[in-house]
């Protein structure tokens, strides 16, 4: 029998909590942080200050909508790392003490593992082996999944992540926050008009670098700014999502060559990019490859994809010694 989780994930700027079964989500809770958006990025102390706050209602909130009560659960899960340390430690210390009072096992889930598995709730019969790009905030991977809590990196970035290259050229694009959707909308009303130059042409490994293209995308605005020329922003949007897409699959899909796998999944924030979920779509029929994509609310950081981990993962020996870790390694 499955058991039944309380997750918690405040790894970055959404507080989250849920009930997960398996691979079933039974109620799903997060609290968006809009206090961010002034300051046109995560201010890490308010961060974790938010999630002191706002953690113990959400935790309820996951329990009501599940119509559970703490009694009800056999295990607590939460992000130990990697993320933002103030941040982390506040899920971690919370769940702790839940697992102690309680007397419950405590499951510590690394961020990327959770993103991984949220194609298990979307795709209830997808199992390993198969290919994972997580492309979120913070990470750019190409994955070999190849059992369930086994992973193989084979290509990640050397610079900016490429969530991070959308908010920073959204901002450049004068975008609100976070950049990445905003950024998207715009692009919808232009035009690929323009090239950017790719970095890493003609190497053999498979690694991104998307600091180029953002910085690329900078001097073309200034340039024209300078010589006084007009310009549509929706096309130097489009132009960049264009470029930053067409690498990411490239990329995949020769890794998915490379390694004789034809199941790909895509998960992290940058996935809710319909932009990128169609354009590997049209990739994927054209090389005979299945593509699996999480539900939208699976996409960007939430609960029950950790909870969803927790599932296939050992619960600590040692809950009261378990600590926040910054940069978590899962490779
Ligand atoms: O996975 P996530 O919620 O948090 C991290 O683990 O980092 O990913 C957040 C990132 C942000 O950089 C955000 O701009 C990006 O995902 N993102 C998008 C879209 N939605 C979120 N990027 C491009 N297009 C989107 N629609
Ligand atoms: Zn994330």
């Amino acid at each position: 029998m499955d058991r039944k989780i309380l997750a918690i994930e405040t790894s970055c700027d959404d507080t989250a909590a849920a009930v997960t079964v398996g691979r079933n989500v039974i109620s799903n809770a997060i609290y968006t942080q809009t206090e961010h958006e002034k300051y046109g990025g995560v201010v890490p102390e308010i961060a974790s200050r938010n999630h002191i706050l706002k953690l113990p209602y959400i935790v309820d909130e996951a329990l009501n909508r599940a119509d559970m009560s703490l009694k009800d659960l056999d295990a607590i899960a939460v992000t130990d790392g990697p993320g933002l340390i103030g941040a982390l430690l506040v899920g971690v210390s919370y769940a702790k003490a839940l697992a102690y009072s309680l007397k419950l096992p405590l499951i510590p889930v690394h961020h990327i593992e959770g993103h991984i598995c949220s194609l298990y709730i979307s795709h209830k019969n997808l199992a390993p082996p198969f290919l994972c790009l997580v492309v979120s905030g913070g990470h750019s991977h190409i994955v070999v999944v190849e059992d369930f809590g086994k992973y193989r990196l084979i290509a990640r970035t050397r610079d900016d992540a490429v969530g991070e290259a959308f908010d920073k050229t959204a901002r450049t694009l004068g975008l609100g926050y976070p950049g990445g959707p905003c950024l998207e909308q715009l692009a919808k009303d232009g035009e690929a008009i323009y090239t950017y130059p790719r970095g890493f042409k003609g190497e053999k490994h498979l690694d991104f670098t998307f600091s180029g293209l953002k910085t690329a995308v900078i001097n073309h605005m200034h340039n024209m700014d300078q010589k006084g020329e007009q310009y549509n922003k929706a096309d130097i949007a489009a132009s960049f999502q264009k470029e930053a897409i067409s690498f990411l699959a490239d990329n995949t899909f020769e890794a998915a060559r490379r390694e004789g796998i034809s199941k790909i999944g895509i998960a992290g924030g940058v996935s809710s990019n319909n932009a990128l979920r169609e354009e590997f779509q049209r990739r994927a029929n054209e090389a005979g490859a299945s593509l699996y994509l999480p539900d939208a609310e699976y996409c960007t950081d939430n609960a029950a994809m950790i909870g969803c981990a927790a599932g296939f993962a050992k619960a600590t020996d040692n809950p009261l010694e378990l600590n926040a870790n910054a940069s978590k390694t899962l490779f």
